[in-house]
């Protein structure tokens, strides 16, 4: 089995098949940027973007994305350079804990990238799902905003 991941071709053992996908980026490929939150679909502390769609890796099975792209945080920057969701998120000091704001900045990447310019419905919508215990909300839709821009 192989996922594309963050832009490279990536092989991994049948082993690994009926684990969530979480685990399999943590643990087998290094990438601890994905976070464990609640382990059950509710957070959206683990979200990474599977074949385009922001996707809950705890609850997704490896075997799932075989053959499918799958892209963590670790891909966002090019080198030095962030991406511009990430320029945003730093710009307006939007972290307060940061556990959950991979995931944050996952579902906001992938929803720039089908939406650039999306209106308060669109950003509620995409953003649902991903919760902050430290209630950074308002500067996670300031960022989105800024990145829109
Ligand atoms: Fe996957 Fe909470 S850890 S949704």
């Amino acid at each position: 089995m192989q996922i594309i991941l963050n832009g490279e071709v990536s092989p991994f053992p049948d082993a690994w098949a009926e684990e969530p996908l979480l685990f399999l980026l943590r643990e087998h490929f290094g990438l601890t940027g994905t976070k464990y939150g609640c382990g059950a679909g509710f957070c959206g502390a683990c979200t990474v973007i599977l074949d385009g769609v922001p996707t809950r890796s705890c609850i997704t099975p490896a075997a799932d994305a075989d053959g499918a792209e799958v892209r963590t945080i670790e891909g966002l920057a090019e080198g030095y350079r962030l991406h511009p969701v990430q320029a945003a998120w730093l710009e307006l000091g939007v972290p307060q804990c940061g556990y959950c704001q991979s995931g944050q900045i996952m579902s906001a990447v992938a929803l720039l990238e089908t939406t650039p310019r999306p209106n308060a419905e669109d950003v509620e919508s995409a953003m649902a799902g991903n919760l902050c215990r430290c209630g950074t909300y308002g500067r996670i839709r300031a960022a989105i905003a800024r990145a829109a821009e």
